[in-house]
């Protein structure tokens, strides 16, 4: 029997994830991983007190579907106050597994499966988002943020012409994965005023590095601008805000009408989420935003994860663009979330050129296996980002995302200069790591 099976082919990374391919490379030339957008640190010790104390009071079944009513509550009261208006903790939040679960169930939701629906996304972005889109059965239409002078930004007038009365679903992602960008107040009112004219249009605002905001700014909730509630779903993590991405606790706020119908499929999928992660987060909530006593007096756990981040942020871009060193790297400015974007236009020149010429480019010994590739093609030749990650992965032992990989395969918009590295692993992996790009031994 022939089995089918669901492929994604609007994928960049030819279905072979890139994070198999980056995975292998950790393991097999012993790399420090500044890839994925997961912290190196565990998360809060009176977290992982309130799991153990939810599992020993019996919190290990099944719970309510939409959230258990601890965490949801809490949700409402939390979200209520930032979005000024009363959440309703029964029929305008539900809970999933992860953001990631939250978004996929969203769409589905709202997505006509005949098809002839559009969801209209800014470039680059998270990609699983086009894999929720393609599921649904949802045509997929990129409108590009493009780096210029010191910033990210869009034209209106670009984003107007992607809308049209097909389009269901704008997916706003506020912190941005992977620019760093905050999406401004004039921005998202811009953004607003042109859906007016849209009215079939529900914004999904990926909210989930909400509270990862350095220099004192902060990010904006597209759905706490006038007259956006009714036609916003906000999306949260758990995972992130508490550093315990493993436990994979997301939260979706939005009009009743448009939970349930996410609700509904994530019924389907998943049922409910872990029962003690839900009660631990529902009694950590307000004291990881709010309770100022964090190590050290008058600080939330969140304003001490923020502090630590923006110091790794500010070493690594103040190190990489300083000289001497042996490739020409521009850090690009990061205002907010796990991430700081780095320019390698310069340091083209020095990638070998069996990264450049193949994407088998490993010097294998005798009797070893290569691993797996993706084998993607920017206007026939191997992706730069994607040549120097292998390089930087192979010979300085350190792993990073080429930026190439967050766009649709068959988007015009591909930029393949720019690398991304994590900034959530910690100062004393993160210098190590930096000390590796500039050339250190990996012994070293
Ligand atoms: C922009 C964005 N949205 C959603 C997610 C998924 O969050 P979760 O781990 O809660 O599923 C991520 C994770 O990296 C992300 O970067």
């Amino acid at each position: 029997m022939e089995t089918t099976k669901r492929t994604f082919p609007l994928r960049i990374d030819d279905n072979v994830a890139i994070w198999t391919e980056f995975k292998e490379l950790t393991l097999r030339y012993n790399c420090l991983s500044l890839g994925e957008g997961a912290p190196g640190h565990n998360p809060p010790q009176f977290l992982v007190d309130n799991l153990v104390k939810a599992i020993e009071e019996g919190h290990n079944q099944y719970s309510r579907v939409m959230g258990i009513p601890e965490l949801n509550k809490k949700i409402a009261d939390v979200y209520g106050k930032k979005l000024g208006r009363d959440i309703n903790w029964m029929t305008e939040i539900f809970v999933s597994a992860g953001a990631n679960s939250a978004i996929n169930s969203i769409i589905l939701g709202i997505i006509d499966p005949k098809g002839g629906d559009e969801v209209v996304v800014f470039e680059p972005c998270f990609p699983q988002y086009q894999d929720h889109v393609q599921m649904a059965n949802a045509r997929y239409v990129p409108v590009p943020l493009d780096y210029k002078e010191g910033k990210w930004s869009f034209s209106k007038e670009t984003f107007r012409a992607a809308l049209n009365e097909r389009t269901k679903i704008l997916i706003l992602n506020n912190a941005h994965n992977p620019t760093g960008k905050l999406f401004t107040l004039e921005e998202l009112t811009t953004i607003s005023a042109i859906l007016k004219d849209f009215p079939n249009v529900i914004v999904l605002s990926d909210d989930v590095y909400e509270y990862l905001t350095y220099d004192g700014k902060h990010s904006i909730m597209f759905a706490s601008l006038p007259d956006t509630f009714n036609k916003t779903v906000s999306v949260f993590s758990g995972g992130k805000l508490f550093s315990a991405t493993g436990w994979k606790v997301g939260w979706a706020i939005g009009p009743a009408d448009i939970i349930n119908a996410a609700s509904v499929i994530s019924t389907t999928t998943i049922y409910c989420v872990n029962a003690p992660a839900q009660v631990a987060m529902g009694r950590c909530l307000g004291d990881v935003i709010e309770t100022q006593r964090f190590k050290e007096e008058g600080v939330s756990y969140v304003q001490h994860t923020r502090k630590e981040f923006e110091i790794v942020r500010n070493y690594m871009i103040e190190e990489l663009q300083r000289a001497p060193i042996d490739l020409e790297l521009t850090p690009l400015p990061c205002e907010s979330g796990f991430f700081v974007m780095v320019d390698i236009s310069k340091a083209i020149c020095k990638i070998p050129t069996r990264f450049l010429e193949s994407h088998d480019y490993e010097i294998l010994e005798e009797g070893q296996t290569p691993v797996s590739k993706n084998r993607v093609f920017i206007e026939g030749r191997v992706p730069y980002d994607l040549a120097f990650c292998r390089w930087m992965a192979v010979e300085r032992g350190v792993i990073m995302m080429p930026n190439s990989l967050f766009y649709n395969k068959e988007s015009p918009y591909r930029i393949d200069t720019l690398v991304r590295l994590s900034i959530c692993k910690g100062y004393e992996l993160s210098v190590w790591a930096v000390q590796r790009i500039k050339g250190k031994q990996k012994t070293e």
